[in-house]
């Protein structure tokens, strides 16, 4: 599955790429505010740092300011991916878009009929946001899972990109439902490694060595 880190923050998507585990990135105008950057400079840099897919998604409303505004992110480079809210002039913007090959992620997906609106207009991604469905009383993973077996059964080829993310086990439930995708806040991304046992098992293993008196493996 791929792991594509939620934010805009420069600086913490730098300091998690060593391992080779992010595959992209996607940002919102909410995060780009928070971030206090300019959308083509902030989406600029995360593109020269990343060698994924990044989303950068439009604020217009209509249809055909949305395809300009997706074609100015589009050009900032290669990597970019347009988003696009879930939303039936969204939905024209993503046919434009398809039929020129610019990728396109639709976002604020709460329902299955919604995802299979965006398949059918040529999404690249799916964006359903777990969390909020939690949030509102529903099923974010049963969500995922019904996504699934929609796509599955007509062979659409738009990726699921599992959203609003608040927790290893909602990256642990999106995995075993066959996301293609997951994106994650940095904090969630650090916990999807960290284990209180590898760290006392670990702890135990060096103060045995140390008991030895050597130093390093010599
Ligand atoms: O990027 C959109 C989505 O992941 C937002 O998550 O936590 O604001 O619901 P959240």
């Amino acid at each position: 599955m791929q792991i594509f880190l939620d934010t805009a923050e420069i600086n913490e998507i730098r300091s998690r790429l060593d391992a080779g585990l992010v595959d992209g990135v996607t940002t919102n105008p909410s995060l780009i505010a928070k971030a206090g950057a300019g959308i083509f400079e902030r989406v600029a840099e995360i593109c020269d740092a990343v060698d994924g897919p990044v989303s950068a998604e439009v604020v217009a409303t209509e249809a055909d300011a949305m395809i300009a505004e997706g074609k100015r992110l589009a050009e900032i480079a290669p990597n970019v991916v347009v988003k696009l809210p879930l939303t039936a002039q969204g939905l024209v913007a993503c046919r434009t878009f398809a039929e020129a090959g610019i990728q396109t992620n639709v976002t604020l997906c709460f329902s299955i009929n919604q995802a299979l609106m965006a398949a059918k207009a040529g999404a690249s991604y799916i964006s359903p946001f777990v969390g909020r469905v939690d949030d509102a009383g529903g099923d974010g993973i049963g969500l995922l899972a019904g996504i699934r077996e929609v796509y599955d059964n007509f062979g659409y080829e738009t990726e699921i990109l599992a959203a609003s993310m608040r927790g290893p086990a909602h990256v642990e439930a999106a995995a075993a439902v066959g996301c293609d995708a997951a994106t994650i806040p940095p904090k969630v991304f650090d916990a999807l490694v960290a284990h209180p046992l590898t760290e006392k098992g670990l702890a135990a293993f060096l103060k045995d060595w140390e008991a030895t008196g050597r130093k390093g493996l010599d």
